[in-house]
């Protein structure tokens, strides 16, 4: 007998869904244009028994079973006191719903119910998440629970992400053969080394080019995604939350649902697999919490760090609001003797010391200027060095009778115990409520060792009582905006995204190596949650010098801000700050509604671009950046995809070095007369490539002509 077949589709993608005895992926893809027969789609792809093997087939399933012989990783572990450890579990239900499947499947034996939701979208993300339901009259210990997704076996190349802190997003491509893939995080938050994500496709898919399957695991602690390779060639993908011993012990009735995992197909290389991803973060994900135009911020740490003088700081606002800052943010530093990173983190009480008349007047001079005024808490956090710690110290995040290693000087406060959530929400809330407060940037400084709760392992739990803690306090407060920061990018995922407004992507204002970190983050996520920030000229977090021209358009192609003090800036550099932030005013309406596209250069060893493209493609903002010295005298051509191909366009350039024109005898003719070319010509054929100096940009405006 065939099995069921069921179908969801997107704009551009489709996924064939067979079910049997368990639900089975048969094709996730290019949509199909010209229909079939579910008889024929089953009987197609009926697949031969090998000798040497079980005697039957055995599909790749939503949920891998041993019982039911799939020797590989299985989709669910658990055991209940040592017996139905080996469940298998048979279809019950199966709905369907405009874009979206339920399967539902039961083990009577173990008393266990397997619900499992596809949903793919109008923008051409599937999610796939499970649920587990313990309906047995005895607890059941979970220690692994997927969602796997077949892949096929021509996606046999994986682009990974690795990183560090200032150092985030960074990209690895390894060939999977028959060894596989696997990368597991255990930082207990989503880390700067691994977000969790992996993109696949056929070796050697590009930009523009190759069929590439994109995946995200949305979730904000430890976390494991692996790419299996099967003695028979078969690929999978599985992406769980990574539980510690004994942490998910479901009582009876209780149950436990995956994060979710985000997909998406594209057959036109990573820039339709981001795009997808792009409008789904829009349309789905922040929805109206971002209806209005981003605003400039100008954030005070790298500009002050902990010295506070109010007036001073009003000096800095007024400064600021002078350079076109809309928002202004008061960093760390504010509170009962924060004087450096050693002190204070629990004691939410403005310090007196250096705010003897508290805040109250900087936050209206800061309104009075025009700017919303924002400030920086890290909630999670405690120091030994405070009254916090002296009243509560069993409210750590810890295990009785060890030293876990202190993390920049401090540990985490245990979010389970309903009195620190309390607490916290207390707090937060008091400054909300009592203030004008227009923003909150949430910091997460520290990694987590040991994460107990009543000694338990507990770091499921915590990120789940972080996500409740602020969803309490959106729903107190839902026009304050939130960026979630965990020293820079070390908290980036789609789940924290569905509560808060945009992303610190990385400490490092340094614009050479945040060309790569923004690049790397803007696979999955748009310029308009991607906070950039101008930082000073020298860089902080490397100590390199760049231009201005070279900070102010790097940080153009985010969520644009400052990052330094405006009182110590010359006049000749706040006018080029004013410039650049008038142009991101001018272009933001474009870069954080359009479609990116990451070019594939000629010489992608020294340099990057990026193209955002207006959605009726009457115009876009291009930048060209040269990391480092070109390979050869020439840098071939620049082919921008993404506009009509039938129509013409002007390219004008908006922004260049002072002294590009110094270290050539003459540039391309385009760059001092603005040439006119078809979207068609500008992506297949291109125009000359500029000469530049490493360490530089170039940006450019493409206007629809006729
Ligand atoms: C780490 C953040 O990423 C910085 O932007 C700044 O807020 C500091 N923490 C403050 O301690």
């Amino acid at each position: 007998m065939s099995n069921e077949i069921y179908t969801l589709s997107g704009e551009q993608s489709q996924l064939i869904l067979s079910v049997g005895e368990v639900a089975e992926i048969l094709y996730y893809g290019k949509k199909l244009h010209h229909g079939f027969s579910s008889h024929n789609a089953s009987s197609a792809l009926r697949r031969a028994i090998p000798y040497g093997r079980l005697d039957v087939d055995v599909p790749v399933s939503l949920n891998p079973q041993l019982a039911r012989g799939s020797f590989g990783s299985p989709g669910l572990e658990g055991h209940c006191n040592g017996l139905n450890w080996s469940p298998e579990f048979k279809i019950v239900c199966v709905e369907q719903k405009d874009h979206q499947i339920v399967v539902e499947s039961c083990d009577e034996r173990a008393k266990l119910k397997l619900t499992i939701t596809l949903k793919l979208d109008q923008y051409d993300v599937l999610q796939v998440s499970q649920t587990l339901n313990n309906y047995g009259d005895k607890g059941y210990s979970v220690t692994r629970f997927a969602n796997t997704v077949p892949l096929p076996e021509r996606a046999n190349e994986v682009l990974s992400y690795f990183g560090r802190w200032v150092k985030e997003f960074q990209q690895t491509r390894t060939v999977i053969s028959a060894a596989g893939f696997i990368q597991e995080n255990r930082r207990g938050r989503t880390s700067h080394e691994h977000y969790p994500a992996l993109m696949l496709g056929k070796q050697g898919f590009s930009e523009q080019e190759g069929e590439v399957w994109g995946a995200h695991l949305a979730w904000s602690g430890n976390h494991r995604m692996r790419v299996d390779v099967k003695a028979d060639g078969r690929r999978l993908l599985q992406a769980e939350a990574l539980y510690l011993p004994g942490e998910i012990y479901l009582q009876p009735q209780q149950s436990i649902t995956t994060p979710t995992l985000y997909m998406s197909y594209s057959n036109t290389g990573l820039n339709g697999m981001s795009d997808h991803f792009h409008q789904h973060v829009r349309h789905e994900i922040l929805g109206n919490r971002v209806a209005k135009p981003r605003p400039v911020h100008l954030n005070t740490w790298e500009g002050i760090y902990f010295q506070h003088d109010p007036d001073y700081i009003m000096q800095m606002a007024t400064e600021a609001a002078a350079i076109g800052v809309e928002r202004f943010i008061v960093d760390d530093g504010w509170f009962k003797g924060r004087n450096d990173d050693t002190s204070s983190l629990g004691d939410w009480f403005i310090d007196a010391d250096k705010y003897p008349n508290g805040i109250a007047g900087l936050i209206d001079h800061v309104h009075q200027l025009g700017m919303e005024f924002g400030l920086w808490f890290e909630p999670e956090m405690i120091n030994k060095h405070s009254d916090l710690y002296s009243q509560h110290l069993d409210w750590l995040l810890a295990v009785a009778d060890y030293d876990q290693p202190t993390g920049r000087h401090q540990y985490a406060l245990d979010l389970q115990n309903p009195k620190v959530s309390a607490y916290l929400f207390e707090r937060l809330d008091h400054f909300l409520s009592q203030y004008d407060i227009d923003y909150v940037k949430w910091d997460m400084n520290r990694e987590i060792v040991q994460p107990g709760h009543n000694d338990m392992a507990a770091g499921d739990g915590q990120v789940h009582a972080y996500y409740e803690l602020v969803d309490k306090l959106v729903e107190k407060h839902p026009d304050v905006d939130i960026e979630s920061c965990a020293a820079g990018g070390g908290r980036i995922d789609y789940e924290v995204l569905k509560r808060t407004h945009r992303f610190w992507a990385s400490d490092n204002n340094d614009a050479l190596e945040r060309q790569q970190i923004q690049k790397g983050m803007s696979y999955f996520f748009p310029p308009e949650v991607m906070g950039a920030h101008i930082g000073a000229e020298h860089s902080h977090t490397t100590r390199r010098t760049h231009t201005l021209s070279l900070r102010g358009i790097t940080a153009l192609f985010g969520h644009m801000g400052l990052e330094l003090d405006p009182v110590k800036t010359s006049d000749e550099d706040k006018r080029a700050y004013r410039h650049y932030v008038s142009l991101h005013k001018q272009w933001r309406p474009l870069l954080h509604t359009g479609r990116t596209y990451r070019l594939t250069l000629d010489d992608e060893c020294a340099q990057q671009g990026v193209a955002v493209v207006a959605p009726d493609q009457s115009n876009a903002l291009v930048s060209i950046t040269q990391l480092a010295m070109s390979t050869y005298s020439l840098s071939g051509v620049l082919r921008i995809p993404g506009l009509n191909e039938e129509k013409l366009y002007r390219i004008d350039v908006l922004d260049k070095p002072a002294l590009l024109d110094d270290i050539v005898n003459c540039q391309p003719e385009w760059m001092y007369q603005p040439v006119e070319v078809t979207g068609e010509w500008l992506a297949q054929v291109g125009i000359a490539m500029p000469l530049m100096d490493p360490e530089s940009a170039v940006l450019l405006a493409i206007s629809l002509i006729g």
